[in-house]
C-alpha cells in the first residue's frame, strides 16, 4: 500500500475522527502510552489472538461462508501482521487511515459491518482477558480500557467509510452529488418514522 493510495483515506479518517468527542474516542497520548508499556506482553499473545479469531469465524456458518477454500493461512498472516502493527504503534494518522481502508477491503468480500463489530468485540474481550490473567489489576484495566476505546474508534471509522463509499457509488451511478443523497436519506427517514406513529 503506497502513501499516495492512503491519502484519500487519511482525509476521510480525519473527518470521521473529528466527529468523535475526545473523551469518547481513543486517546492518542494516554492510550498509546498504555499500549507501549505492555508491548512485550501483547506480542506474546499473538498466536492466541490469531488462532482464536479464526476458530471463532470458522465455527459460525455465516462468517465461515465468507472464506474461500484453502484461504485460512493467508488470512492468519494478514491478521498477525495487523495485530503486531497495532501492538507496535504508533497510533498516527496513517494507522487510522489504514484501518479505514481495511474496513473497505472487507466490503468487497461481503463482510458486513455487523461481522466487523462482533469481531472487534471479540478482539477487545480476548486481549482484556489475557491482560487480566497476566498483568497487575490496575494495568490490566488500563489496557482493557485502551483496547475498548481503540475498538469503538476504529469501528466508527469503518462504519462511516462504509456508508460514504456506498453513497458515493450510488451517487456516481445516478450522476448526482453525495450531499443530495444524504439530504434525501434524512427526509425519507423522517417520513418512514411519521408513517410508523399512529395518527
Ligand atoms: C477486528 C476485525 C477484523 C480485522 C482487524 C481484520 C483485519 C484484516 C486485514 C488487516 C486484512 C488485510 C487487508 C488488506 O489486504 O489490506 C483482512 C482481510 C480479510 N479479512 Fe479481515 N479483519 C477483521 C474482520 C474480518 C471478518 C469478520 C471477516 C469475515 C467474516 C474477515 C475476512 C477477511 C477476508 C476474506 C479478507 C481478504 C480480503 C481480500 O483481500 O479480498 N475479516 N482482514
Amino acid at each position: 500500500m503506497t502513501d499516495k493510495s492512503l491519502g484519500r483515506f487519511y482525509a476521510l479518517a480525519q473527518e470521521f475522527w473529528s466527529q468523535l468527542p475526545p473523551q469518547a474516542r481513543f486517546r492518542p497520548l494516554e492510550d498509546a502510552k498504555t499500549f507501549a508499556r505492555h508491548k512485550e506482553a501483547m506480542r506474546s499473545w499473538v498466536d492466541a489472538v490469531v488462532q482464536g479469531f479464526y476458530n471463532t469465524l470458522f465455527a459460525h456458518p455465516a462468517t465461515r461462508a465468507i472464506f474461500r477454500e484453502g484461504e485460512r493461512p493467508a488470512r492468519e498472516k494478514t491478521l498477525r501482521d495487523w495485530y503486531l502493527r497495532t501492538v507496535e504503534g504508533p497510533f498516527n494518522g496513517q494507522y487510522f487511515a489504514w484501518q479505514t481502508l481495511v474496513g473497505l477491503v472487507h466490503v468487497r468480500r461481503g463482510v458486513t459491518n455487523a461481522m466487523m463489530a462482533a469481531m472487534w468485540n471479540w478482539v477487545v474481550d480476548t486481549v482484556s482477558r489475557l491482560a487480566r490473567q497476566t498483568l497487575p489489576q490496575g494495568e490490566a484495566e488500563a489496557l482493557a480500557d485502551a483496547w475498548r476505546r481503540l475498538g469503538f474508534t476504529v469501528m466508527a471509522l469503518i462504519s462511516e467509510s462504509y456508508l460514504h463509499a456506498y453513497l458515493e457509488a450510488l451517487a456516481q451511478a445516478e450522476g448526482v452529488e453525495v450531499g443530495m443523497f444524504l439530504q434525501r436519506a434524512q427526509e425519507e427517514g423522517a417520513r418512514m418514522l411519521r408513517n410508523l406513529s399512529p395518527s
